[in-house]
């Protein structure tokens, strides 16, 4: 099937099979390998990116699901080499190891600000539980979303 996804605010087309995973195709297609692929059963959350504003798990969204809709993936965070104020927010509150959940943790929490910016914790904590973290315990995730919500009000993005 041909299918054009509108991925980052350009479009991409392919012909794909109808059973092609979205995850794939944003790693194959455009090249984008900053959305992981992880577990492949919708559990470590690791896959996230946003879908019309929303995140949604790529490695259970098929990719002729989204046609027609506007996905966005951790590449579109930093602009013009200044970070998004939640990237600024995991670098300065250590809210990472590995690095692995982070893709979809930064894209989850992402929404999050925009829907809410001024979470309390327990409203970070139900956001991020989709997704797992191996290595940071979540006291640093939730410490950067707060940091980034402190921050975003003032317009901060950070300059790399
Ligand atoms: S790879 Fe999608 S939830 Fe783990
Ligand atoms: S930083 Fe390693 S899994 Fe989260």
């Amino acid at each position: 099937m041909e299918v054009s996804i509108n991925i980052n605010g350009q479009q991409v087309s392919r012909d794909v099979e109808p059973r092609m995973l979205l995850v794939h195709f944003i790693r194959e297609t455009p090249g984008l390998t900053g959305t992981h692929w992880g577990c492949d059963t919708s559990n470590c959350g690791a896959c996230v990116v946003l879908m019309d504003g929303k995140p949604v798990k790529s490695c259970t969204t098929l990719a002729v699901m989204c046609e027609g809709h506007e996905i966005r993936t951790v590449e579109s965070l930093e602009v013009d080499g200044r970070l998004d104020p939640i990237q600024q927010g995991f670098h300065e509150m250590h809210a990472l190891q590995c690095g692995f959940c982070t893709p979809g943790m930064l894209m989850t929490t992402r929404a999050l600000l925009d829907e809410n910016p001024n979470p309390t914790e327990e409203e970070i904590r139900t956001a991020i539980s989709g997704g797992i973290c191996r290595c940071t315990g979540y006291k640093n995730i939730v410490a950067a979303v707060k940091w980034a919500a402190e921050h975003e009000s003032a317009g901060v993005r950070q300059e790399v």
